[in-house]
């Protein structure tokens, strides 16, 4: 449909067909200039002018903008220029057939762009009782001279369709602006949290002097159990920070037993078992999924599959998976490690031990993924391990 060539006003059909052509684009289109400059131009081809503008209140800066097809960037005027000013401060429309001869007609910007306004029509654009800016259509083209009732009508039409459109689209924009903002607090949050988590093991972990990042070491053997067990990235996330505190109820240990060098007595180890209780304790009030997981894995990471464990003596499924697979790679990590009471083992009494443990200490399923992929959960032990070689770990023999 080419305007230019058609010398007389559109019919009513005309009038429809071209807002069937432009509704999917409209609604396809969600950046508010963009939508400004369909809009216009769907306003232009039915009123038939020769120029029009969609003006938006810019409450910040107290102003009028708009967009311009072909402009480098925004026009901008007062709020009370000319005839989009009185249609903004009355609320009415405006219909002149010769600006020069209407005081309201601010000739500024004719002077500016060399212009000359003719025949005008100004109309509100109204949302929810308040105008939110005004649709403008200067020099009538074609036969008619002058915009006519009928003409004024349509651009009624057109701004209350315009008006609705850009309404949501201003509100979806400023949601989604606020949504990042909220995300990006989220994440800082969330890392916050986990910064704190991570001090938090660190600590524990400094007062039992257990060698060599321990805890580190842990929670990345348990995070690699919880991937093989098919387990969510976000499940695999949490059981990683929540298992740097599955020891964090020995900061309830005292020293002399914490440090002893060589076996603990009955009631050393009976006072050594209180730290699985203690730091379950510490972390039971927790609301966060995080520190309730963290929960679990400290009050129940020396829960044995058999039964035989404390401080709960679950059995099977009864304890937390969480603190099942995180009891794995804790006596992984004991084992192949020295500890103050006891020298590392060799590989293959470390492999040996948790073969021996499938059923008895350990579900059947998470020994299974230790033995397959065995090189892969042991590398961090040899001399050219990974956690060697980013200086965490001290070779051991
Ligand atoms: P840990 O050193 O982090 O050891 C964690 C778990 O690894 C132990 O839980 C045990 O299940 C396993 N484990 C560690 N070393 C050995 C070992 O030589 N043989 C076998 N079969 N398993 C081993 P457990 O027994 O509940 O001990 C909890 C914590 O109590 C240990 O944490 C450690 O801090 C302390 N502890 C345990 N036994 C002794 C000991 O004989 N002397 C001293 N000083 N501390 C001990
Ligand atoms: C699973 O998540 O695969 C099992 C859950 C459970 O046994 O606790
Ligand atoms: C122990 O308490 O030292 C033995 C734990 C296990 O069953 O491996
Ligand atoms: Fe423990
Ligand atoms: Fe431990």
């Amino acid at each position: 449909m080419s305007y230019q060539e058609n010398a007389t006003d559109l019919g009513d059909g005309e009038v429809a067909a071209l807002l069937f052509e432009y509704m999917p684009k409209i609604a396809a289109e969600h950046k508010t200039d963009s939508l400004l400059m369909l809009m216009a131009d769907l306003g232009r081809q039915i009123v038939r002018a020769d120029r029009c503008s969609l003006w938006l209140i810019d409450e910040e800066r107290n102003e009028l903008w708009t967009k311009v097809a072909h402009g480098v960037s925004e026009l901008r005027i007062p709020l009370s220029a000319g005839f989009v000013g009185y249609s903004l401060k009355t609320g009415k429309p405006v219909l002149v057939e010769d600006a020069y001869r209407d005081s309201r007609f601010d000739r500024r910007s004719d002077i500016k762009s060399g212009y000359h306004t003719t025949s005008v029509m100004t109309m509100p654009l109204e949302s929810d009782d308040r105008v939110m800016g005004v649709f403008q259509a200067i020099n009538k083209i074609g036969d008619n001279v002058f915009f006519s009732k009928k003409d004024l009508e349509r651009l009624k039409l057109i701004s209350v369709y315009s008006a609705k459109t850009i309404e949501s689209a201003i509100r979806a924009q400023k949601l989604e602006s606020y949504a990042k903002q909220l995300e990006r607090k989220a994440e800082e949050l969330e890392s916050a949290h986990m910064e704190l988590i991570r001090i938090l093991g660190e600590v524990s972990e400094f007062r039992s002097q257990e060698v060599g990042d321990h805890i580190h070491r842990v929670s990345e053997i348990s995070r690699m159990i919880a991937r093989y067990y098919g387990l969510s990235a976000e499940q695999q996330k949490l059981i990683y920070y929540a298992s740097l505190l599955h020891d964090l109820g020995k900061v309830g240990i005292p020293d002399t037993v914490l440090k002893k060098g060589g076996r603990l007595t009955d009631s050393e180890y009976a006072q050594m078992k209180s730290h699985s209780i203690i730091g379950r304790t510490l972390l039971r009030d927790s609301k966060t999924d995080l520190l309730c997981m963290a929960a679990d894995i400290a009050g129940a990471h020396h829960e044995r599959w058999d039964g035989l464990g404390y401080p709960d003596k679950l059995k099977g499924e009864n304890i937390p998976l969480a603190a099942r697979i995180c009891a794995v790679a804790d006596v992984l990590d004991a084992l192949s490690s020295p500890r103050c009471y006891k020298p590392a083992w060799a590989e293959k009494l470390v492999k040996d031990e948790i073969l021996k443990s499938r059923g008895t200490h350990f579900q059947p399923e998470l020994v299974d993924i230790l033995i397959d992929h065995w090189d892969e959960f042991y590398s961090c032990y040899r001399p050219d391990g990974e956690f060697i070689k980013k200086g965490l770990l001290p070779p051991v023999k």
